[in-house]
């Protein structure tokens, strides 16, 4: 399966903490914004990953991660001249994508709770049509809402719904087979000029080719858009970290779990971070976490 990361946009409702800087780099307490989202993807042992960035932003995601393979991953880089649509990424990462399923997630969403990587490896596997996620809300006018039958096929979804059917919010974490190329290029731009991801979502509907799992309620999905919500997630990651001593999206961590580098790079890698909280948590993973076989990591880390 190939990812895809969508770090478009400008940023205009976090100004002007955007004025020079994507918003998908800004700090998120100990890390930048990315990390959390390329954190769910490689969970899910995604390696080929694309991400998709404001023209003037490819250099800066690029210098940051670089081609990936320090991490042991397959990074590279494509513009989004203007915020066309969360579906334009199909259209912009249509030869990343070639013959294969993909994921897409939304730069600016965090996603953590227990059991979440095995989650994404069950409905990776059983992946025929289209898997969404869902999320209780209490103001679901605010996204994509889906309801759903017993045995999490996707029976309703609308964008924005004025009487909202569910309480349940479509996430920024999407799995497709790989009609979604066709399907992306087949739709017509809504009444606010975008390429709708809630559209693509409904040709799997129609279809019968749609499931939504349901994110319990012990779980957390986050999303940045408001200087609160950004400082709300950094609040988030703060306190569980210092509670538990274990870091939330440590990407270096997941790529050693996850059989992706060994002890010896990940070891590496934290001393290149010197001497911050971060590098010495990096150092002493590697440490003291011995490499696994990517199949005994799945469901043992949240992201
Ligand atoms: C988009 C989608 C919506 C989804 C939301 C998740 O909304 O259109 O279906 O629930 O992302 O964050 P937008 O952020 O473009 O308003």
């Amino acid at each position: 399966m190939k990812g895809i990361i969508l770090a478009g946009g400008s940023g205009t409702r976090l100004r002007p903490l955007t004025g020079t800087i994507s918003k998908q780099l800004l700090p998120v307490y100990d890390k930048p914004m990315i990390y959390y989202p390329l954190s769910v993807l490689m969970l899910a042992g995604v390696r080929d990953i694309l991400i998709i960035s404001a023209r003037d932003h490819v250099d800066m995601f690029r210098s940051m991660l670089g081609d990936g393979s320090r991490l042991g991953l397959e990074l590279s880089y494509a513009a989004q001249d203007e915020p066309r649509g969360i579906a334009e990424a199909f259209l912009i990462g249509q030869e990343h994508i070639g013959d294969s399923p993909v994921a897409l997630i939304l730069g600016d969403n965090v996603f953590h709770g227990p059991g979440f990587s095995s989650l994404i490896h069950q409905a990776a596997a059983r992946l025929d049509g289209c898997e969404l996620f869902g999320y209780p809300v209490k103001d679901p006018q605010r996204y994509g809402v889906g309801e759903v039958d017993a045995e999490g096929r996707l029976v309703s979804l609308v964008e924005k719904p004025v009487k909202p059917r569910s309480n349940l919010a479509v996430t920024g974490l999407y799995l497709y087979d790989n009609d979604v190329v066709d399907i992306a290029r087949g739709l017509a731009p809504s009444a606010r000029g975008e390429l709708e991801i809630t559209d693509v979502n409904r040709a799997y509907l129609a279809a019968g080719r749609a499931r939504l799992t349901a994110l319990g309620r012990g779980f957390a999905w986050l999303d940045m858009g408001t200087h609160d919500s950004l400082l709300q997630a950094g609040q988030y990651v703060q306190l569980l970290e210092q509670r538990q001593g274990e870091r939330i999206a440590c990407v270096e961590e997941i790529a050693l779990r996850m059989g992706f580098i060994g002890p010896e790079q990940c070891h590496a890698l934290g001393r290149e971070l010197g001497d911050s909280g971060y590098g010495r948590y990096v150092q002493e993973t590697a440490r003291r976490t011995p490499a696994r076989a990517p199949e005994s990591a799945v469901g043992s880390t949240a992201a």
